[in-house]
């Protein structure tokens, strides 16, 4: 491929690309990135930045990791791809096998898909005909968590809707009743009385229950107790209700276990159906998985192709995806990336005191490898000019951030080294001090 000058990529980008969550007309140009190596990035011009939130939350070894690399590389050399209806291969199936060993009780199949949405519409397809399979009436309605953000698909649009990014598709979104998270402006026992008085009223037509687990995350990372949760998936399985987990985000040692249910199943709560993408490759090829009970999987079992889990993408079960994802699950073996995850949470624990007591920060909060806090600010909304700010002086201080609103969070590869995560913190307080003099009353601070 022929190499573009730093110039040439942005004035093609510019003619010819549309950027996702990018308003273009005003966007600043992209961030060039032509190499990635560990926890860094490279531009066209050279310049270094740290990938302090994994490209999206994708990246858990670092970038263009060897291991993984050479994975995908011989996977390529012996099989590409192969549809998945009717046929079925060795990374497919020991993929499988090392998901169903690694998932909290009681997952026990999996589904291949491609992406997050995906994953979240399967879980709502599988939830819906659960019910109908099984000759159970009514079972229509699902319940979800205010702020809850699950994907860009109709579906997960529809259970994402309270984020407020979905308005112009409003019309066409499903009903769906939410309940209050348990954090913020409402105690966890007024969201769980919420949830009683939902299923005392409506139990019989709930189909499942759908939540981010310990973290919502595009929502501005609001942590939930693994007790709280705990509680909710109770209270579903008493009342006939599934539990469906997302863990896309929160999936692959985020929250300092491999699954966040891990902490949750500690409490007594499981869900039914758990969806994972994102750090499933380690950030190289796009897949997801909806892991689900023997039970949920038992229903689909008939005579009839009608009962049959009518679903499936061209690249479902894509062998160079699987390949990658247990290179991926093979470094979670290793000694080291335990003790590197340990070791990224002990560094925000250490700060977290510091930023407790910073007068221009609010809620600082640490959940396992992730750090969130709020800038203080009157624009907290997504792609404010106080996020966009936030972005652009960081970028300039040579880290990869990305706000939602105000609220801003380190979410690096498990391969970060202690000195790099160190200087980001460091950073962070040389953000802080341009912060205040920004936000200090005066002309334009009614921007920030
Ligand atoms: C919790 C959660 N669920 C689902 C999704 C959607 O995943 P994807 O962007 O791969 O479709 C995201 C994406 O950020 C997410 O954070």
């Amino acid at each position: 491929m022929k190499q573009l000058t730093h110039t040439e990529l942005l004035e093609r980008d510019a003619q010819y690309c549309w950027h996702p969550f990018t308003q273009m007309q005003t966007a600043a140009p992209p961030l060039a990135v032509v190499r990635g190596e560990g926890e860094f990035l490279f531009d066209a011009q050279g310049n270094k930045y740290f990938d302090a939130v994994s490209s999206w939350w994708v990246n858990i070894h670092g970038h263009s990791n060897p291991t993984i690399a050479k994975a995908i590389a011989q996977q390529a050399l012996e099989l590409e791809h192969v549809m998945f209806a009717g046929v079925t291969h060795p990374p497919a199936v020991q993929l499988a096998e090392r998901l169903v060993h690694n998932a909290p009780a009681p997952m026990a199949k999996v589904f291949y898909s491609d992406n997050g949405s995906t994953a979240i519409e399967v879980a709502l397809k599988m939830a819906f005909q659960y019910w109908q399979n099984k000759g159970v009436a009514g079972k229509s309605r699902i319940v979800a968590l205010e702020g809850g953000y699950h994907g860009d698909t109709f579906g997960a649009m529809a259970t994402g809707k309270s984020s407020g990014f979905y308005d112009p598709f409003a019309p066409w979104l499903f009903h769906v009743d939410f309940i209050p998270t348990g954090v913020c402006a409402c105690t966890e026992e007024e969201a769980l009385a919420s949830l009683d008085q939902l299923l005392a009223s409506h139990g019989h037509e709930v189909a499942a229950l759908l939540l981010e687990p310990l973290i919502q995350g595009a929502s501005g990372m609001r942590f939930m107790r693994a007790a709280h949760v705990a509680e909710l998936c109770k209270r579903c399985e008493a009342a006939g209700v599934l539990v469906i987990f997302d863990e896309v985000f929160t999936g692959f040692a985020r929250t300092g276990t491999l699954f966040a249910a891990e902490q949750v199943a500690q409490f007594g709560g499981q869900a039914d159906i758990i969806c994972i993408s994102k750090g499933l490759t380690g950030g190289f090829m796009p897949m997801a998985a909806t892991l689900t009970s023997q039970a949920v999987y038992d229903a689909f079992l008939s005579d009839q192709v009608g009962h049959a889990l009518l679903h499936g993408h061209s690249y479902t079960a894509n062998p160079l995806g699987c390949a990658a994802a247990l290179a991926n699950l093979a470094l979670f073996d290793e000694e080291s990336t335990w003790a590197n995850i340990h070791r990224i949470e002990a560094t925000h624990q250490r700060w977290l005191p510091a930023l407790a007591c910073h007068p221009l920060i609010e809620n600082p909060r640490v959940c396992g490898t992730v750090a969130a806090f709020e800038l203080k600010s009157s624009h907290s909304q997504y792609g404010s000019s106080a996020s966009q700010w936030i972005r652009q002086t960081f970028l300039e201080l040579g880290i990869v951030v990305r706000p939602l609103g105000n609220t801003v969070y380190w979410v690096p590869p498990y391969c970060t080294e202690p000195e790099t995560l160190e200087n980001a913190y460091q950073t962070l307080m040389q953000v802080l001090q341009r912060w205040g003099s920004l936000i200090a009353p005066g002309p334009g601070s009614e921007l920030f």
